[in-house]
Formats: structure tokens, C-alpha cells, sequence
């Protein structure tokens, strides 16, 4: 496989994804420094621009070792940066990965996670061989699994009190595609 296959760049009708750049770390920090957006990561909301100089290092490293693929999104009309998208705990010999996705509030409910992870999956089956993405989410998290769902999800299982965060325990929703199931989705 080669490196290049890790840092691609992929167009779709209205977004650009490509590798994140120390350029970006402002509006990185800007979007994930966001209570709302980070309500259920499993960790807190970035404080510094320094964690966002780190995610864009760790993420460069992850990609040139082929473990994960990390690309900003950025809208095609004004070059903004609007979130993020990655397939990350490659696991190269099994064929799988996991996906994730986050987007600045403003950007919520535009259907941009639905274009841009059609592509990043279709990118993840086709070019990177994988023959399963799978994802894990809270359950509570309604608007990831509504657009998992769009994107042809299955949900496979849930895990219960998986995670205690800051002492809030919760479960796991878990969501699996393989190449071999239809796609619902025709917009990236
Ligand atoms: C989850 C997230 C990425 C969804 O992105 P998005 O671009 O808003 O999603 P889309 O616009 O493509 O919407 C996909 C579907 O989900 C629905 N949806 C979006 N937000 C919703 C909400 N809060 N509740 C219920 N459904 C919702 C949309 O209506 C759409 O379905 P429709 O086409 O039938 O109307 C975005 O909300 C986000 O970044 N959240 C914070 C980070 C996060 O929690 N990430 C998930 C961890 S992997």
C-alpha cells in the first residue's frame, strides 16, 4: 500500500476533504473547543490551541504509520473549514476501520456529514480495501445515529455502561457497513 493512499484528497459537490494542516489549528480549536460538539466525546472539549497543533501532529503521525486517515472538511464555495472526518484503528489484515465525524454546530444539519462520509466510506472500501467500517457512537446521540443510518449503517449491538466519564457512566450503540451492503446514498 502505498503512503499517498493516506493522504489523499477527495472531492465531493460541495466539500473538498483533505489532510489537516497546522494552518487549520484556529478553526479546529474554534469548532472542538465546543461544549455542544464534544457532549459525547470521550473526551473534553479542547481548552488551547495547542491541543489542536497536537491532533494535527498525532493525526499526521496515524496516517504515515496507516492507522488511521484523518481529513479536514472544507467547503469547495469559501475554502472554510467545517469539521472533521477519519477512519481510524485501521486494521489492515481484518479490512476494518472505524469512522468518525464532527462538524462545527453552525454546520449541523446541512447534510455535509452525509456527503462527506458517503465519500470518506466509499474511499475506505475502494482505495483502501476495507471490506468493514464500523462505528460507535452513545446512544443518546441521536444525530450521529440518524446520519449513520442515512449512510447505510447497520446498528449491530449496544454495550451497556461501556463508558464512565467524568463519573457519567454510558453505553456504546455499535454500527458496522460492509462494502457488500447497498448503498443508500447518492449524493457524494
Ligand atoms: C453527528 C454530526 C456529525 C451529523 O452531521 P450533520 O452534517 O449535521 O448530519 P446531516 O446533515 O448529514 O444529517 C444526517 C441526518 O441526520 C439528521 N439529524 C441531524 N441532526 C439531528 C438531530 N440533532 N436529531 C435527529 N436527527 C438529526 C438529519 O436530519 C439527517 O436526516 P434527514 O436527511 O432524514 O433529515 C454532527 O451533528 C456533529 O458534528 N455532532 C457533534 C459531534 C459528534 O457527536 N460526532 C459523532 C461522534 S462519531
Amino acid at each position: 500500500m502505498s503512503e499517498g493512499l493516506f493522504f489523499p484528497v477527495i472531492e465531493t459537490k460541495r466539500l473538498t476533504l483533505r489532510p489537516l494542516a497546522a494552518d487549520d489549528s484556529e478553526s479546529l480549536l474554534d469548532i472542538f473547543s465546543s461544549p455542544e460538539v464534544m457532549k459525547y466525546w470521550n473526551t473534553a472539549p479542547w481548552s488551547g490551541i495547542q491541543d489542536a497543533l497536537d491532533f494535527i501532529n498525532v493525526s499526521n503521525e496515524s496516517m504515515l504509520s496507516e492507522e488511521s486517515l484523518v481529513l479536514g472538511v472544507y467547503l469547495k464555495s469559501t475554502g472554510e473549514l467545517v469539521g472533521k472526518c477519519m477512519l481510524f484503528n485501521h486494521d489492515k489484515e481484518s479490512k476494518r476501520a472505524e469512522v468518525g465525524f464532527g462538524l462545527g454546530q453552525h454546520y449541523w444539519g446541512k447534510g455535509y456529514i452525509n456527503e462527506a462520509g458517503e465519500a470518506l466510506i466509499q474511499y475506505g472500501f475502494n482505495a483502501l480495501g476495507l471490506r468493514r467500517i464500523e462505528a460507535e457512537i452513545d446512544p443518546d446521540n441521536h444525530a450521529s445515529a440518524k446520519a449513520l443510518e442515512k449512510l447505510g449503517f447497520t446498528l449491530e449491538g449496544v454495550l451497556r455502561q461501556r463508558w464512565e466519564v467524568n463519573g457519567v457512566v454510558s453505553d456504546s450503540a455499535l454500527y458496522g457497513r460492509l462494502i457488500s451492503d447497498p448503498s443508500s446514498n447518492s449524493l457524494a
